[in-house]
Formats: C-alpha cells, sequence, structure tokens
C-alpha cells in the first residue's frame, strides 16, 4: 500500500497543501512543535480509528475554523483509490472512491498503518494491560470474529464480577455463579488460542527485525505469560479445561476479593531482550528498538494476513538510537512506505534514497 498525495484544509496547525510523499522512505523534518507530528496523524486517520495521540476526533480541526478536511490517493488492492475525511462539529464524514460511508469502520477494509508514536514506549515500560491491548487491538482487526469474542469476554467477565461482590453480602447467590463460568470460559479459550498464536508469529518476525536494528548484537523474544499455566502448544479443548479448574480452584478466592483471578484479563506478554526482562534491565535505546521492531512486526504480519503492506509511520522514533540505529530504519526499508519525523538535521542527511519535507510553522516544504 503506497500513499501517492496527501491533501489537507484547516487540520490542526498545517496551512492548506497537497503533499506528494514517495514509494519509500519520507523522511518529515523540523524543529519541534511545527506539525511533523499533525501530518503522520492525518496518515493514521485514514485507518478508521481514533488519533493516537488519544485526542477526540473534532479537535483536528484548526482553531479558527468550523470544519477541516483530509484527503487521499493510495494504491492498494492493485489500483489507484481515494479516501476523505471531512470533520465538522463533533461530526465525521467518510467517503472512499467517490462513495459516501455511514461510518469511518470502512476506512479498515481499505487501507492499513501501523504508527510507532513515543507514547508506545508504554508497551514495555507500563503493566499488562498495555500489552494486552496491543495484542488485543492486532486480532481484531485481523478478524472481527476476534473482537466480537473480546466483547463478549468483557462483559460476562464484568457480571461475573458483579456476582461475586454481591456473594459476598448474599452467600446464598454463589449457586448462580456457574451460569457465567462456561460462557466466560468458551470465550476466554478462544480469545488466549488466538494471542497465543499472533504472539507466536510476532515474535519471529520482531527477532529478525531487532537483529537488524541492533546490528546482530540481540535476541529479542515475545512469549504469552497466562495466568493459568496455559502453554503455546494447547489447544481451544485443553486451554478451556485448564481454565475451568482454575476457576474451580479459585472460586474461594474470587468470592474473597469480588474480582475474577485468573483468565485472558490476567495474562502478560514478556518481552526479552537477550533473555532478560525488558522492561526491568533495558537501557532507553534498547526499550525503543525493542517497541519498534514489536511496530514493524505487527506490519509484516498484517501484510502476510492481509497480502497488503500497511504503510509505517514513525513519530519520533530516532532519538536514542545510536546511528547504526538509526541507518537500519532509514536505509534498510526497501518494500514499505515509511514516514519518520525527525528533529535533527544529521538525520536527514544520513538518508541516502528517499524523500524530505521541511516543516516549519505548518508549511509544508
Ligand atoms: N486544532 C489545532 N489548531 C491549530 N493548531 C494546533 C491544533 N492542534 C495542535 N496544534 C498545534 O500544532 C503545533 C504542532 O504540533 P505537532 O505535534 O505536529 O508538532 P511537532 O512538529 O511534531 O513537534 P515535536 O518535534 O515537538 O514533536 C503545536 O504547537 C500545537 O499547539
Ligand atoms: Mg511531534
Amino acid at each position: 500500500m503506497k500513499v501517492t498525495a496527501l491533501k489537507f484544509e484547516n487540520y490542526r496547525n498545517l496551512k492548506n497543501n497537497i503533499i506528494k510523499p514517495c514509494a519509500g522512505v519520507n523522511v518529515i523534518y523540523g524543529d519541534n512543535a511545527q506539525g511533523k507530528t499533525n501530518l503522520l496523524e492525518a496518515l493514521w486517520l485514514f485507518c478508521g480509528g481514533h488519533s493516537f495521540r488519544g485526542s477526540k476526533d473534532n479537535e483536528v480541526i484548526n482553531w479558527n475554523k468550523d470544519f477541516a478536511k483530509i484527503e487521499i490517493n493510495f494504491f492498494g488492492q492493485e489500483r489507484e483509490q481515494t479516501a476523505k475525511i471531512e470533520f465538522k462539529g463533533s461530526k465525521k464524514r467518510v467517503e472512499i472512491n467517490g462513495v459516501q460511508k455511514s461510518s469511518s469502520a470502512a476506512l479498515i477494509e481499505k487501507y492499513c498503518a501501523v504508527v510507532f508514536s513515543p507514547d508506545h514506549l508504554n508497551l514495555i515500560k507500563r503493566g499488562p494491560s498495555e500489552r494486552r491491548k496491543f495484542v488485543d487491538s492486532a486480532i481484531c482487526r485481523e478478524k472481527l470474529k476476534n473482537a466480537v469474542i473480546l466483547s463478549r469476554y468483557n462483559k460476562i467477565l464484568t457480571q461475573r464480577n458483579y456476582l461475586l461482590k454481591d456473594i459476598l453480602n448474599h452467600p446464598s447467590l454463589e449457586d448462580t455463579l456457574s451460569v457465567w463460568d462456561e460462557p466466560l470460559i468458551k470465550c476466554g479459550a478462544l480469545l488466549i488460542k488466538s494471542r497465543i498464536e499472533y504472539v507466536k508469529l510476532l515474535s519471529k518476525k520482531a527477532l529478525l527485525y531487532h537483529k537488524g536494528i541492533s546490528n546482530g548484537k540481540e535476541e529479542l523474544k515475545i512469549k504469552y505469560i497466562s495466568s493459568a499455566d496455559i502453554q503455546e502448544s494447547d489447544s481451544v479443548e485443553e486451554i478451556a479445561e485448564k481454565l475451568r479448574n482454575k476457576l474451580k480452584t479459585g472460586k474461594k478466592d474470587d468470592i474473597r476479593t469480588g474480582i475474577t483471578n485468573y483468565g485472558p484479563h490476567r495474562d502478560d506478554i514478556e518481552i526479552l531482550i537477550n533473555e532478560k526482562n525488558a522492561k526491568t534491565f533495558a537501557s532507553q535505546g534498547q526499550q525503543r528498538s525493542a517497541v519498534l521492531s514489536l511496530k514493524l512486526a505487527e506490519a509484516s504480519v498484517l501484510k502476510e494476513r492481509m497480502g497488503e503492506e500497511p504503510v509505517i509511520l514513525l513519530d519520533d522514533v530516532l532519538s536514542e538510537l545510536d546511528s547504526g540505529r538509526q541507518d537500519f530504519l532509514l536505509n534498510e526499508f526497501n518494500d514499505c512506505q515509511v514516514f519518520i519525523t525527525c528533529c535533527e538535521k544529521s538525520n536527514k542527511e544520513q538518508l541516502k534514497d528517499g524523500k524530505i519535507f521541511f516543516v516549519k510553522d505548518g508549511e509544508i516544504l
């Protein structure tokens, strides 16, 4: 997938313009607060979701205007396509190839991108919920069925937890707990199986990227850590049986604490560099490299499963990386279109082949 043009109007601080990126590496260069991330964010919004900056849709409208429009031409599914998004008030209007769509979810099937922003370092720095979210959003993007299973699991879990809290005050309710157990086990087992399969594939790809970034010095591994002793090779039925046992043996604890203590909502994904936990032991640069490898691996899995390589958006990734690691990112990507922001003049000079966009006060040159 390649973006051939991006047009924007009244979009954040960017001056109305059309840019024509190259099919390889595009460096977006400029001082702080000039509009580099805004440009990357515009390219991301065509994935159909919300901004990676966590802002509301209408916050992209320039402060002095009452609407904003972004439009891309891209080559995907072997043809030229267009997509437009218009933001007005709290509403968003989406058009794909000239046809208006009822929701921005329609974009997911047409356009795909993977983004790295400094916030993604939380994948390593923070607790397990960030990592579960990362894997869950990837498996949901892959198959709509997974999104349905995840949402069912969360609903059943909430109900079961409500009941557990009630049992503390009304012990006679304990008999009704089993109503939630089987549906929870069924969805939980399917969810864990999809996660494990995804993590296995991701780990294989991330290992190779991390080797490239670290010039062969580091080995990155990603492992699924189950709260119910589930192994990678377990079948869905075996996973279900283990969850069933855990719910049985953990029932007293669950009632005492008022929450469900075992299951996919308690699992984690361990990230190891040279067999050491990256959260505890890795340096800033190593953590950044590891998250980046995960993101590139995510793109590679997407390409394998969807038959289309996503556009790669890298925000502020070069700082804290040594010149060898920077060189790998700038010059070793041949088959994907990459957009990469940076502030350092030396980074743009490192680029051997590609296009440079200079951003100054919202103007793109
Ligand atoms: N809706 C908006 N209307 C006008 N300006 C906005 C809007 N939203 C954000 N801005 C401004 O856009 C400017 C550029 O932001 P951006 O995050 O793109 O900077 P950047 O070039 O990525 O900087 P850095 O190198 O610090 O990351 C900021 O100064 C911000 O205040
Ligand atoms: Mg920025």
